[in-house]
């Protein structure tokens, strides 16, 4: 493929020796459970996160599902969360026993509609997870005031987002807790499953790190009921190789995206998505992501709507769609993140067969919600630090040709 999605290799390549090296310390250590190198990788994350607690966990969908059990939440509570995520927000809230509740999002950040989650609050709403989607903050002034208002607890989603700064406040640092993924495709990538869990109160701290390994605190006593949740030290060893160069991945990333954004606005039928969203109903045919009031993106996706809603309704086929393929003929790696929204997935329709979806955004040019037409409209282009001049301009150029005979 001329340019993938995202090309792993190369950066591994780059750091060969080095993980060689920390895949032999781990193996001549003998140490294979917790121990330093988890610790270390932990300090790490919290001065990052500017975090007093951070707990390796065995993936960021754990770290969701422990934050969770952390919190007491369960059967009879309700928890709000935004539809269009990645499965992970909402299966884990169900597997507490407790119900996910949909909420819509903003077309123009894709991260939750506080507008949507206030009408969405009852008596039995104890949680609230907003998902820091595509490496940008979700309106957590926003969250928190909501939250506050209502009593209820905070878990960011920041998956997406180690290192993103709301107000200069870190991804994860603002709510109760903060949920990060090491999935081989996120900004710190690691070499299978693994994720973290920060927190700044003590005591919250103190339960999840219990939690973590069965609930027992001192082994073979189970203060409370939990589960393995263990971060690997082969997979903290090897990351923390990658988090000195952590800073330059994010900047590669945010050149890469001001390159995208300043060359394909050059092109006709292209705008940036507008503040208000003004600009959906077209004439333009591609909007861009735009970067929200005192963010800073770390742009895990590059994520452009592809407008052209029509098309499903008359060919089954979405001019986003069209896109996807028009790239991959050239050899051009995209995707669709996410096609499909929680309210929409099979297995919630089963298990909540009384929860109709709403939004408060269902007008005429929404008229099912942002959410369901996000899912129709975004595609993700490569975005990776490694992308050299020469991919990206192929990008722009096959983005051109599209839009010049589509
Ligand atoms: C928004 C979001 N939440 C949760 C997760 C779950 O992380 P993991 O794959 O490490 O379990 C992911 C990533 O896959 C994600 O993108």
């Amino acid at each position: 493929m001329a340019v993938p999605l995202l090309d792993i290799k190369t950066q591994n390549a780059a750091l060969r020796e080095e993980l060689e090296s920390a895949f032999r310390r781990v193996l001549d250590s003998g140490r294979f459970i917790l121990g330093p190198e988890v610790e270390e990788l932990e300090n790490e994350i919290a001065v990052m996160c500017g975090v007093k607690h951070a707990i390796g966990v065995s993936s960021g969908t754990d770290a969701i599902l422990l934050a969770l059990m952390a919190l007491d939440i369960g059967p009879g509570d309700e928890v709000l969360c935004p539809t269009f995520t990645f499965f992970a927000t909402a299966g884990c809230v169900a597997r507490t026993g407790a119900t996910p509740v949909f909420v819509d999002v903003d077309p123009v950040s894709f991260n939750i509609d506080l507008e949507d989650a206030a009408e969405k609050v009852t008596e039995h709403t104890k949680a609230i997870i907003p998902v820091h989607l595509f490496g940008q903050v979700a309106d957590m002034d926003g969250v928190m005031a909501l939250a506050e208002k209502h009593g209820l607890q905070v878990i960011e989603d920041g998956a997406q987002s180690l290192g993103a700064r709301y107000r200069g406040r870190p991804a994860g640092s603002i709510g109760h807790f903060g949920t990060f993924s090491f999935f081989p495709s996120k900004n710190l990538g690691g070499f299978g499953d693994a994720g973290m869990l920060v927190c700044n109160d003590d005591r919250l701290g103190e339960k999840a790190h219990i939690l973590r390994t069965h609930g027992s605190k001192p082994k073979y006593y189970h203060k409370y009921i939990g589960g393995n949740f263990r971060l690997d030290p082969v997979q903290a060893a090897l990351l923390r190789v990658k988090v000195p160069h952590y800073g330059k991945y994010t900047e590669n990333r945010q050149e890469n995206a001001d390159y995208y954004s300043e060359n394909l606005l050059e092109l006709p039928q292209v705008e940036m998505t507008a503040e208000d969203d003004s600009n959906a109903q077209g004439p333009a045919r591609i909007l861009l992501p735009r970067i929200g009031p005192d963010r800073m993106h770390i742009w895990n996706q590059y994520t452009i709507r592809v407008l052209d809603v029509d098309g499903a309704a008359t060919s089954g086929e979405t001019a986003r769609d069209r896109l996807k393929a028009f790239l991959a003929d050239k050899g051009i790696g995209a995707e669709i993140y996410y096609p499909v929204c929680m309210h929409q997935q099979e297995c919630f329709k089963t298990r909540y067969p009384d929860n109709a979806w709403t939004s408060i955004r269902m007008d005429s040019r929404y008229p099912n919600g942002v959410a369901d037409r996000l899912a129709a409209e975004c595609l993700s282009i490569p975005i990776y630090p490694e992308l050299t001049r020469e991919q990206k301009d192929e990008v722009i150029a096959a983005i051109a040709e599209f839009l010049a005979t589509g």
